[in-house]
């Protein structure tokens, strides 16, 4: 008797542990879908003191990304590895926003990880002049994407790379883009903590960088949804400056 009151206790327990977890998780794991909580975060992050790209010092000359073979309607090839998030497009307003608060130049060398129909890469080649570098796992989206960049004459500017992003040498961005899932966010950030250099701008889309601070955040509001985009700098993001 005893022991089938200790079995149902247990199993009370975790019953209500798991219907108290669960949706915990789920709010979590859900981007901030409300205009007022991002305005919200904005005021409250003017008094914080956040790194700019005026206070790094200058970084070492770059690396240059992998540039397209000789037949540049053709990914390169990259190590393959495990798909982390479905392919979904990030909206066109969305795109533009995330390179406008990138603040991308022609000096820029922009990388979307996870690059789907390469429109953030196009779109940054195409609108800023700027090298970017796509990284797709599906193979049917690379060669889309490299296909379309030969059309639009910017093959020179852009390079696929069909591969895992997580296996991809990184060090050549200063800007990364990323609309991905929010576990796929967290493995990540380690990867780039390690290999971006000082004065890179994280750009994501909907889904944060966990336990990193953003140095800006915008919404974008199409018809009755609203997209967040969060722009983050590397070190401040993860670093605090040193008090002076
Ligand atoms: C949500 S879509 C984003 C597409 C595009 N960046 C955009 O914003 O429109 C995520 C993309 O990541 C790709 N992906 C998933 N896991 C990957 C991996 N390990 N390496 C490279 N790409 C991956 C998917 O195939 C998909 O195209």
């Amino acid at each position: 008797m005893s022991i089938f009151r200790l079995f149902t206790g247990a199993f009370l327990v975790s019953l209500v542990l798991f219907v108290a977890l669960v949706p915990y998780q789920l709010v979590r794991a859900r981007p901030a879908r409300n205009a007022n909580a991002v305005s919200y975060l904005q005021r409250n992050q003017k008094g914080k003191r956040v790194y700019t790209n005026d206070d790094l010092p200058p970084s070492d000359s770059p690396p240059e990304p992998p540039a397209a073979g000789d037949d540049a309607s053709e990914p390169i090839a990259g190590p393959s590895g495990e798909r982390v998030a479905p392919f979904v497009t990030t909206p066109m307003e969305v795109v533009d926003k995330m390179l406008e608060v990138a603040g991308g130049t022609p000096k820029d060398v922009v990388y979307d990880l996870g690059s789907g129909d390469g429109r953030i890469v196009l779109r940054a080649a195409e609108k800023y002049g700027a090298r970017a570098v796509g990284v797709e796992l599906d193979h049917g989206l690379a060669v889309e994407s490299a296909e379309r960049a030969k059309e639009l004459k910017l093959d020179k500017l852009v390079t696929i790379i069909e591969g895992d992003l997580f296996k991809t040498d990184l060090q050549p961005a200063t800007v990364v883009t990323v609309y991905l899932l929010l576990q796929a966010n967290d493995r990540l950030r380690p990867v780039l903590e390690k290999e971006l250099r000082p004065g890179t701008r994280v750009v994501a889309h909907d889904i944060r960088i966990p336990g990193w601070e953003t140095a800006r955040e915008e919404a974008v509001t199409i018809g009755t949804g609203t997209h967040y985009v969060y722009l983050y700098e590397i070190p401040g993001a993860f670093r605090k400056p040193a008090p002076r």
